[in-house]
């Protein structure tokens, strides 16, 4: 069987070096893999929690698909679209909202951020809390659980989402599956050698540390002033350098082969200048980005192209999650009054399928009573009773107590095996 792969980008602003490195390249190399199945797309529901700015989510968007075709996605491979084209999505977040417990939400990092943030200016913990945001790795889990992704790759800063769908998953399935696992349980997928990409001052890369390389935005030369910016010690050119911890070797290594991060370690050891070093850096960086850049310039002078590459995306992504919200619905209890019958005749097969207690009377006048297998085996056959009621109040008693009340002096004589008994009773013991 093939697996799933997805990912989503928040559009919020533009991307940097960090988001390349950390979320987009790895994506994009996966999905090359033969019987990877890959999902990726723009999470423009999660950026209306960040950002209330309309044009400024409709343009970041916009760029973050041109960015994610311009590096190689190939949308034969990978099922591309935008979250806000699927409606079933926030659907599924309903579904999904109403068996997640709050208390596992209170402990989700970016909450808990919120709320320390909120405390230490004095404010009250819930002073810059939207229900969004709140509610954000519900809206995470539907976009996982929507599509039955098994992996996911994220940042570390993510991970934690993961396991909160895993738990949502499980407790929806235990609910609704009926022995089904509606869900696949997702895995989330780092990569540990790039995860958090350093930025400029060797702090996580993140536009909210203002200290980020920008990807395409700005061309090369906002790249080259970028890293003119990265932060290094002060030691002068000649000087023996220690690459250990420094932002600008780390931000190399994400471009460079095994041979060539050994080399530049060298060089810096034996005294290659910071300034030197950037240079090599920026060069490094552009053979790679250069040429993504101008198909990136290229569709965002395209935006019907884009437009067009993504319906498509979301007619295929929604043929996959229409049909599997159509078993959700019905499995919480959202169903066609029209399929009421179906339920109703459902029902009557169970019931057919349990096992019976037959009351009745003999020539001798005697009430007796048996009971039957779900095939309609004679398992117990009680002795003659001259009172009905008698006979009723014993097979009242064996549905009540099963086996218990079958003891040496009760008035049956046993056909079936114990065990067939034995499980005839339970069933009537699970029925009430
Ligand atoms: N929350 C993710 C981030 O900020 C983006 C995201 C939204 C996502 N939905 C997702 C990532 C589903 C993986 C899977 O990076």
């Amino acid at each position: 069987m093939s697996s799933r792969v997805l990912t989503g980008i928040t559009t919020t602003g533009t991307l940097h070096l960090g988001n390349y490195v950390g979320a987009i390249r790895p994506a994009i190399a996966a999905s090359r893999t033969p019987g990877v199945e890959s999902f990726f797309f723009m999470a423009d529901f999660h950026a209306l929690i960040k950002c209330d700015e309309p044009d400024r989510i409709a343009r970041s968007s916009r760029a973050i698909a041109a960015t994610w075709l311009a590096a190689g996605l190939d949308t034969e491979r990978v099922t591309f679209y935008r979250q806000s084209d699927i409606p079933e999505i926030p659907e599924l977040t309903w579904l999904l909202t109403c068996v997640t417990a709050k208390g596992q939400m209170n402990r989700a990092h970016a909450y808990k951020a919120a709320v320390d943030a909120a405390t230490a200016a004095g404010e009250e913990p819930d002073a810059n809390v939207t229900m969004g945001l709140f509610s954000y790795p519900v809206l995470m889990a539907a976009d996982i659980l929507m599509f039955n992704a098994h992996k996911v790759p994220v940042g570390k800063d993510q991970v934690q989402h993961i396991e909160m769908t895993r738990d949502i998953a499980q407790r929806f399935n235990h609910l609704f599956g009926q022995g089904r696992e509606l869900f696949t349980l997702p895995e989330a997928v780092t990569d540990a050698e790039m995860e958090l990409l350093p930025g400029l001052d060797g702090r996580k890369m993140s536009k909210s540390y203002d200290n980020v390389i920008p990807l395409f935005e700005g061309g090369s030369a906002a790249l080259k002033d970028a890293v003119a910016r990265i932060v290094t010690d002060s030691k002068l050119p000649g000087e023996p350098k220690a690459p250990e911890g420094q932002a600008l070797v780390t931000i190399y290594d994400a471009f460079a082969c095994a041979q060539q991060r050994a080399a530049f370690r060298a060089a810096l050891r034996g005294g290659l200048g910071w300034g030197e070093a950037k240079q090599q850096l920026v060069a490094l960086i552009e053979g790679q980005i250069g040429p993504m850049r101008a198909r990136y310039d290229e569709l965002m002078a395209h935006p019907e192209r884009l437009e067009a590459i993504l319906q498509a995306g979301a007619a295929r992504a929604r043929a996959m999650a229409a049909p599997l919200l159509k078993q959700l619905r019905e499995a919480v209890g959202l169903r066609p009054y029209t399929s009421a019958a179906a339920t109703a005749k459902a029902a009557k097969l169970d019931k057919a399928a349990l096992p019976v207690f037959k009351q009745y009377r003999e020539a001798d006048g005697r009430f007796y009573f048996k009971l039957l297998s779900a095939g309609g085996e004679l398992l117990l056959q009680s002795s003659g009773f001259e009172q009905g009621r008698d006979a009723g109040q014993w097979v009242a008693r064996l549905k009540r107590e099963g086996s218990a009340a079958l003891s040496a002096d009760a008035p049956v004589r046993r056909e079936g095996s114990d065990a067939d008994i034995a499980a005839a009773l339970t069933a009537f013991q699970e029925e009430g």
